[in-house]
């Protein structure tokens, strides 16, 4: 008989429900809270009562896709963390009641574990071990992987992640949130003609917040010049900015390979979308003879496939969580 997962994540803002058999992600739904980009970033309480209003039509919108009923769910996985606690507290007090009702166990999840995890949702799986750049919106970690539940990280941002230096960047430039995809989209067009510095920081670590002031006290010395530089330059600037961005990923990535001499080389998260990067991994596997693994889309940003992908390796083990697990803001990828 084949194991049927029902996986929910919600721990930023997207809630997102997926049906998951015996390792086959069957349906992935993800209700994206547009509200958000009036403000210019996620608000958290906000995001809380989004999901809450999400959830239970989410999940009718997967199982319905999937064409699964609740009683042939054999277990649920949830993101336990990290992420914003209240958000993390809608999706897991409401499975805790969904697993008690249909008596089937409840598997945590952490968020970042699954994030890599989603490599085993396509084809061809990564082989242990393999390095994996994970960079979204909260996030900047290069993972050693040996085995599903086997993690360490081995270089990581000592202030803001990738996805923020690419949406504070925008949010310079004046464009929506999230800027990632925006920036990535008026790149396609542009010239990476301005240089901005890339940090010297020690080790595989990362730093973003010099990049982000360095570009502040560009715009703002050029601005001062030509009032018109941004609607005159905005294409080269984004081209500029994620060039930047990138190639700090790229080197530090590429030290990370040679260091652990490991050529198995994947990436993951939301900025993984990021069509430079996807390019730069497939130009440094052509140089250096890795092997890239390059997610789909559905499977780079938050989505609930990777939590259900995660939830299936622990179930084959039978590790499932007690119902008075709390939610942890700052799970690390060594727990749970
Ligand atoms: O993994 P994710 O969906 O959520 C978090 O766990 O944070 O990542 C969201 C981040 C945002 O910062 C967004 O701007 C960035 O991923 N992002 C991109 C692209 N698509 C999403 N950044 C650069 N280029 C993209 N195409
Ligand atoms: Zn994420």
């Amino acid at each position: 008989m084949s194991n049927i997962i029902l996986a929910i994540e919600s721990s930023c803002d997207d809630t997102s429900v997926a049906i998951i058999k015996d390792a086959n992600v069957i349906s992935n739904v993800v209700a994206t809270q547009k509200i958000h980009e009036e403000y210019g970033g996620v608000v958290p309480e906000v995001a809380s009562r989004k999901h809450e209003e999400n959830i239970v039509p989410t999940i009718y919108q997967a199982l319905k896709q999937a064409e699964v009923k609740l009683a042939d769910i054999s277990a649920i996985g949830i993101t336990r963390g990290p992420g914003l606690l209240g958000s993390l507290m809608v999706g897991l007090s409401f499975v805790k009641g969904l697993a008690l009702s249909l008596e089937i166990p409840l598997i945590e999840v952490n968020h970042m574990k699954a994030h890599v995890l989603a490599h085993f949702a396509e084809l061809p799986h990564p082989p242990f071990p393999f390095l994996c750049l994970t960079v979204s919106g909260g996030h900047t970690q290069i993972v050693k992987i040996t085995d599903y539940d086997q993690m360490e990280v081995i270089g990581e941002t000592r202030d803001d992640a990738a996805g923020e230096a690419f949406d504070k960047s925008g949010k310079l430039l004046g464009l929506g949130y999230p800027a990632g995809p925006i920036i990535d989209k008026l790149a396609q067009k542009g010239v990476p003609r301005f240089k901005f510095p890339i940090p010297k920081i020690p080790g595989l670590d990362f730093s973003f917040s010099g990049i982000k002031t360095a570009i502040r006290y560009f715009l703002r010395d050029e601005i001062k010049k030509n009032p018109n530089f941004l609607n005159e330059n905005m294409e080269d600037i984004c081209a500029s900015i994620q060039t930047s961005i990138v190639n700090f990923l790229m080197a530090k990535l590429k030290r990370a390979a040679r260091e652990h001499n490991i050529s198995h080389v994947a990436i993951a998260g939301g900025v993984s979308a990021n069509s430079h990067l996807r390019k730069e991994l497939v130009n440094a596997a052509d140089k250096l003879k890795w092997k890239a693994y390059i997610p789909s889309f559905q499977f780079c940003t938050d989505n609930a496939g990777m939590i259900g992908i995660a939830a299936h390796y622990k179930f084959l083990k039978k590790d499932f969580a007690k119902l008075d697990i709390a939610p942890s803001a700052r799970l690390p990828i060594s727990k749970n």
